[in-house]
């Protein structure tokens, strides 16, 4: 399979030197990208790709740059998304830590797509270590003059710098990102404007993941028409998905879109421990809906096919259980992230996250009344699609499915209360 994104994550130690990068065929595309494309072919090219935004939401990556107003009396932005929380996602980490100049790079291309001088790459705190590793290269790249006031001689200045979030899930939403990267606290922002249009301190911004800028060195060397024919005709090209649960081999894995599901779980990551038998799979992150065994059976891992078992792609984060898993301990405890991670901004996902929360632990307690699996679904109905930002809907969805594919894990807590009363009166 052609490998995108991760060509040089068996190098040992990675690429994180300038000269290993170098000598496996990096900063080329840059070099390309100056001698033959302007800015609008840039951005052109993109648009051929197919490549749809990694970050979750799957949103046209040459569409959105073209969003971006041609003139205007405010700077431009690139902001890179590395702020990677979403709980079984892992990709974006090992891209920065095995191949930070490839990021660099895709940053820098993108930058002169759009115009923009200063950029930023928005890292989630705890990734400190990665922060040390991205500052090391960006100083070669500056050294080198892939960054500066006249990149490769362009006339083109590019400047990149790398900022910290303090730990809050809602930051990696974008608006939010960007509120935190002015200082400010990390509450979403109305949309639309959208930041395209008007992003970081006004002026048009746009936001993209790791794994979508990433992308873009090959799609300058190799063409957009190339990378689309690696994948499907909607989802174009490779992706990179973080295996974790019941399989042998958990880790990240780079295939091409549209591969079945299955075949990573069993040959990518040899399968599940012990000749135990598949449960469920949540498959991209824990914000999307989680599907059955047989739904997995018949899925590819691209956008359109996750969407006929109604669930996404979302980031990638494939979470594999097995028979052993209780539905209702995982949705619970998937509740407790997103009742934690709550902005608090609007009051749907506010209380409701808090309510939903109360009625998993009364039932966790073997307290749960008749009705209470009712009453969690009908929580989760007021929080979907009324809340101000997605989060909401990345609470109430996991619940709402888990509910409506394994009823018998919630029903069976409504059901042993009864018996522990009934024991409890005799
Ligand atoms: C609550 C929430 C958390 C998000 N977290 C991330 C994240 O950690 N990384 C990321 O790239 N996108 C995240 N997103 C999606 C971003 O808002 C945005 O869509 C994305 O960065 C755009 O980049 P893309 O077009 O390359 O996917 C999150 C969205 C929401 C609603
Ligand atoms: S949906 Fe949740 S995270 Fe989003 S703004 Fe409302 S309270 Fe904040």
């Amino acid at each position: 399979m052609t490998k995108v994104l991760t060509n040089r994550f068996d190098l040992k130690g990675g690429a994180c030197d300038i000269d290993v990068y170098l000598k496996t065929g990096g900063y080329q595309a840059l070099a390309r990208t100056f001698k033959d494309f302007t800015p609008d072919q840039v951005i052109e090219e993109v648009k051929k790709s197919a490549l749809r935004g990694r970050g979750g939401a799957g949103f046209p990556t040459g569409m959105k740059w073209g969003f971006v107003p041609k003139e205007s009396k405010r700077p431009k932005y690139v902001v890179c998304n590395a702020d990677e929380s979403e709980p079984g996602t892992g990709k974006d980490r090992d891209l920065m830590r095995y191949d930070p100049h490839l990021l660099i790079e895709g940053m820098i291309i993108a930058a002169y797509a759009l115009g923009a001088r200063d950029n930023y790459i928005y890292i989630r705190g705890e990734y400190w270590y990665i922060k040390e590793i991205l500052e090391k290269a960006i100083a070669q790249a500056y050294e080198r003059g892939y960054l500066g006031k006249n990149v490769l001689g362009s006339g083109f200045e590019c400047n990149l710098y790398v900022h910290p979030g303090a730990g809050a899930y809602i930051c990696g939403e974008e608006t939010a990102l960007l509120e935190s990267l002015e200082g400010k606290r990390g509450h979403p922002r109305l949309k639309p404007p959208f930041p395209a249009v008007v992003g970081l301190y006004g002026g048009p911004t746009i936001v993209n993941n790791v794994e979508t800028l990433a992308a873009v060195p090959w799609i300058i060397q190799n063409g957009g028409e190339a990378y689309k024919a690696l994948g499907t005709e909607k989802s174009g090209g490779t992706k990179l998905f973080t295996v974790s649960g019941h399989v042998n081999r958990p880790g990240n894995y780079e295939v091409a879109m549209g591969y079945p599901l299955m075949s990573m779980v069993n040959n990518e990551c040899g399968g599940i421990p012990g000749g135990r038998k598949l449960k469920a799979i949540i498959p991209g992150g824990s914000s999307v809906p989680i599907i059955t065994a047989e739904e997995a059976e018949k899925v590819n891992l691209d956008y359109e096919s996750m969407g006929t078992v109604g669930s996404m792609l979302g980031s990638g984060g494939v979470i594999v259980m097995d028979e052993t898993v209780d539905i209702f301990e995982t949705t619970m405890n998937v509740t407790h992230f997103y009742k934690h991670e709550s902005c608090g901004w609007c009051t749907p996902c506010r209380e409701g996250t808090r309510w939903l929360f109360k009625v998993f632990e009364r039932m966790h307690r073997y307290e749960g009344r008749p009705g209470d699996v009712e009453l969690l679904y009908d929580l989760a109905d007021k929080i979907l699609g009324k809340s101000f930002c997605p989060l909401g809907d990345a609470a109430a969805m996991p619940v709402q499915s888990a509910i409506q594919k394994f009823r018998d894990d919630f029903d069976r807590r409504i059901k042993s209360t009864l018996v522990q009363i009934n024991t409890a009166a005799d």
